[in-house]
Parts: structure tokens; sequence; C-alpha cells
């Protein structure tokens, strides 16, 4: 399509960042670092991790201004009351935030994006912590 000279483009952070392809990537690779912690996995209820993999994924699209098709199927995310029933205490919210690290850092973002990214992570997880310890 041609863009009319003068047009200011705007890009959500979703598309900048590559679409729903990074944040599957984003996901599988953190879930791969959860399946062999011995502190997280015993916390995912189910036996397969595929659809918590497939959750975050679309959650996280969601909040960067991808489709809405998380709160399609899920409704409004209430994430903290979603993680009431799970212990996240500092030692869960640390292992949470390393295999986090090591799945942004797989995805080679330029800097400033990746910056972005990984401030609301920590953020987010902070705001997670609902056991103290
Ligand atoms: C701080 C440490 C955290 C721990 C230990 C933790 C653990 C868990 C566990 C055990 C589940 C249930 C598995 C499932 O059914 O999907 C879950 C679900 C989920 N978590 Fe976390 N989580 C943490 C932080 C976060 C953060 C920071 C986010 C978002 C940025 C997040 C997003 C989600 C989402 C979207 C779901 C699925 C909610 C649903 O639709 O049921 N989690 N988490």
């Amino acid at each position: 399509m041609e863009i009319p000279r003068g047009t200011v483009q705007t890009q959500t952070f979703f598309e900048q960042v590559g679409g729903e392809e990074t944040f599957r990537r984003l996901a599988k690779r953190f879930y791969e670092g959860v399946a062999g912690d011995e502190l997280l996995r015993p916390m995912y209820p189910e036996e397969d991790l595929g659809p918590a993999e497939e959750r975050l994924a679309l959650f996280l699209m969601q909040y960067w201004g991808g489709p809405r098709t998380y709160s399609d199927h899920r409704g409004h995310p209430r994430l903290r009351m979603r993680h009431a029933p799970f212990r996240v205490d500092r030692a869960a919210h640390d292992a949470w935030l390393r295999h986090m690290r090591d799945a942004v850092d797989s995805l080679e973002l330029p800097g400033d994006l990746e910056k972005q990214l990984w401030d609301y992570l920590v953020y987010a997880a902070n705001s997670m912590i609902n056991t103290p310890g």
C-alpha cells in the first residue's frame, strides 16, 4: 500500500518487535526453562506445559497491542487474582525472572525495545508476589 507523504506511521510495540512469532518464541523459551526448574515446575498444575505457554504468549501479545485473543478465551486478565492459588514468594519471583531473562535474551531485540519489555516484566513479576519470604 502506498503511504501518502506526511503520514505518521505508528506501530504498536507488538508490531515493532516482530508480532506473534516473537511472543511465541519468548513463551516457548521461557517454558523450556520452567520445565527444568525444580521450584517452578511443581507449581504448574497441568502435566503438559503447552496450554500455559499458549496463555502466556496470548496475554503478552494482547498487553503489547496485538490481537485480543487472550481475553476472548480467558476474559479479563486479573493476573494477581489468577496467581493467588500459587505461592509466589521472592524465590519463585527470582526463578521466574531468571527464565524470562534468558528468553528475552534469546530474542536479540534492539536495545530500546528489549529494555521496554524487560522493565515491564520486572515490574509485573514484582507485583505478582503474594507470599512474604
Ligand atoms: C513472579 C513469578 C510468577 C510465577 C511463580 C507464576 C506462576 C504461574 C502459574 C503457576 C500459573 C498457572 C499456570 C497456568 O495455568 O497458566 C501462571 C499463570 C499465568 N501467568 Fe504467571 N507467574 C509469575 C509471574 C507472572 C507474570 C509477571 C506474568 C505477566 C507478565 C504472568 C502471566 C501469567 C499468565 C497470563 C497466566 C495464565 C492466566 C490464565 O489465563 O489462567 N505470570 N503463572
